[in-house]
């Protein structure tokens, strides 16, 4: 694994799960593959389980983490090339690259999109930036259209459920929810990425009108506005807000309530419900789901340490036997 950017990168979703899953059991059980290494954390914007959970995942490794806020903290960066840097930017990302690439062994970057450009978001200038000037592995930590360590968590819980309840074939529901401001699409894209990618799932998609995602990412599942009917016999019930990709960062009306709620869930599967967090209780979630037997939103959280100490340890291992 040169970087962790999407699925992508991985050759082998399930021998991933597998790893983590023994870090669960055995959180040191190679506790000096990190000896004397660094990984550098940069955020651009908040965070609270991808920045604790990174940073405990590589002290498992014994590796040594520094946070760099970028945002508030360091120089504003500029990411266009050529760009005549008479503005607000104070620093390019060709020259502040190199610097972190020579401090750290890995490199991980979080970056949100504009929701105003979609091109320039879809291309993903900022993360591709970091890559091309580092010359060390870079882990998204979530990128403009992607979140690819909260999927491979989600793989990792879903496989962990499914054993306790018997299922070889999981229906896997990813719902769109109400916010109150215009997301990132990157949660439900990546998602359904990694669930097109690992193929075990019967996987439906359902969201108003207006909020369709890119296909490149979808293509596979089945699609459908009635969310009443694609909850039928669900196993796994992803919630998450979007905003629109095709009227790009805008939130088009929606007709009738799409936040999930037991009534809705009344004659499914008992179906395990799940939330990358962070959530608005009473708009994307009823306190109900969240707080009842069957939200699987903590155990989500808590196994954000299990993918990122199996990521960071494939890139150790490449390092090493390089
Ligand atoms: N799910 C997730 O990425 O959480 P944070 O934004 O708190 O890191």
């Amino acid at each position: 694994m040169n970087n962790f950017i999407s699925v992508k990168d991985v050759t082998d979703i399930d021998a991933l799960v597998a790893k983590a899953l023994l870090f669960k059991q055995q959180p040191f059980a190679e506790s000096l593959l990190g000896n004397n290494k660094k990984i550098g954390l940069l955020f651009l914007n908040p965070s609270l389980r991808t920045r604790i959970s990174t940073q405990v995942a590589a002290k498992n490794l014994g590796m040594e983490a520094i946070v760099f806020n970028v945002d508030k903290e360091g120089w504003a960066l500029e990411f266009t090339e050529g760009a005549v840097m008479n503005g607000t930017t104070v620093e390019h990302v060709k020259d502040a690259a190199p610097v972190l690439g020579s401090y750290f062994d890995i490199l991980c970057i979080r970056t949100f999109p504009s929701l105003k450009n979609r091109e320039e978001d879809y291309a993903e200038t900022i993360i591709n930036q970091f890559i091309l000037h580092a010359g060390v592995p870079v882990i998204s930590l979530e990128s403009a259209t992607l979140h690819p360590l909260q999927s491979l968590t989600d793989v990792i819980t879903i496989t962990e459920s499914l054993k306790e309840k018997n299922i070889t074939k999981p229906k896997i529901v990813l719902s769109w929810a109400p916010h109150i401001k215009p997301l990132p699409q990157c949660v439900a894209n990546s998602f359904s990425q990694w669930i097109n990618a690992w193929g075990k799932a019967d996987f439906v998609i359902t969201h108003p009108e207006g909020y369709e995602l890119d296909e490149q990412f979808t293509k596979g599942a089945t699609i459908t506005h009635d969310q009443q009917e694609a909850l039928k016999n669900a196993d796994f019930v992803y919630v998450k807000n979007w905003s629109s990709y095709h009227d790009y960062g805008a939130m088009p009306a929606v007709e009738g309530d799409w936040m999930l709620t037991n009534e809705k869930l009344a004659s499914g599967n008992q179906a395990k419900i799940m939330h990358c967090l962070p959530v608005r209780r009473n708009v994307e979630l009823s306190d109900e789901l969240l707080d009842g037997p069957n939200s699987l939103v903590t155990e989500q959280g808590a196994n954000r340490v299990w993918a990122a100490q199996a990521v960071i340890a494939e890139m150790l291992t490449r390092k090493t036997n390089k």
